[in-house]
């Protein structure tokens, strides 16, 4: 298939239909996952409800309560995956993990390749007890600690970047300067919450600094955000309709990320 310059709608449909079927087979894993690690015990089914009645008041402090936390629409997921299997990345870097929802669809785009690493920076590491250890195994590190300093200090190239951490325009500021030099041009990069509403300054400091060193640079991105693009987003779902994929796994569909491919402009890194 041939590499789209900017990740547009036609592409994407394109995306879904070469990689449906390995997408409905990595649905119905994340599915599992969602299933016994995200939802409550008592929320399952009936069975379980009385299970967990039964074995709550020896289950200590911390309860039957769900141990991940998934924080990433099914869209903003499936994205990245599909995206993933076109590119073929050798490197890829996520900022950050947090839980380790995002950091399993990652894992199993590389494993469906069969080709390239993951690293992710987070200053916590629930992930490492929830990322499934056949997705992790030879294929992922999580570097702890704050990612302004451990990804100053690594100074690898990266093949594709994944950002949903800091939300602050501090934060983008630091990772615009010191982490765009590292990607290499062509590259596609993956900013999460910028379109929680249609103006990104009503969510957060991050979408406006992004799309401002976007917009100089004059390089294009794409989004699927219900606030931002619904006839996307809308185009998205009519497919995964007919592809049978249309059942969400993640209850929210804000899908609020942006998609672009990274541009070396001269005098502006
Ligand atoms: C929104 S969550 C990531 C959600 C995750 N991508 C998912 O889909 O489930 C943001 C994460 O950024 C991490 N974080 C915030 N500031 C950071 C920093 N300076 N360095 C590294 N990680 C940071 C937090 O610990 C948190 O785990």
């Amino acid at each position: 298939m041939e590499t789209k310059e900017v990740p547009d709608t036609p592409w994407i449909l394109e995306l879904y239909r070469e990689h449906g079927e390995a997408l409905r087979v990595v649905r119905a894993q994340m599915r599992r996952l969602y299933r016994t690690r995200c939802v409550p015990w008592r929320n399952r089914s009936p069975l379980h409800k009385v299970a967990a009645r039964m074995v709550q008041p020896f289950a200590g402090p911390v309860g039957l309560e769900p141990r991940m936390l998934a924080q990433s629409d099914d869209e903003h997921c499936e994205l990245p995956y599909l995206m993933l299997r076109a590119e073929r990345p050798t490197r890829v870097v996520e900022i950050s993990p947090f839980h380790g929802w995002s950091t399993s669809w990652i894992l199993s785009a590389l494993r469906d390749n069969g080709h390239g690493r993951l690293v992710s920076y987070d200053l916590i590491d629930a992930s490492r007890r929830n990322v499934p250890a056949e997705l992790a195994a030879g294929r992922w590190e999580l570097v702890l600690g704050d990612a302004r300093q451990q990804v100053r200090r690594d100074g690898e190239p990266i093949d594709f970047l994944l950002m949903d951490s800091d939300h602050s325009a501090e934060f983008a500021e630091w990772y615009l300067a010191n982490v765009m030099p590292l990607v290499r041009p062509g590259a596609i990069v993956c900013v999460d919450d910028v379109f929680h509403h249609a103006d990104p300054a009503k969510f957060d400091g991050e979408g406006p600094v992004v799309l401002d060193w976007l917009q100089k640079r004059g390089v294009p991105w794409f989004t699927c955000a219900k606030a931002k693009n619904p006839s996307a987003l809308n185009a998205l779902r009519g497919h995964r309709v007919t592809l049978r994929i249309s059942d969400r796994i993640h209850t929210s569909d804000a899908n609020p990320a942006i998609f672009f491919r990274h541009r070396e402009v001269a005098g502006t890194a």
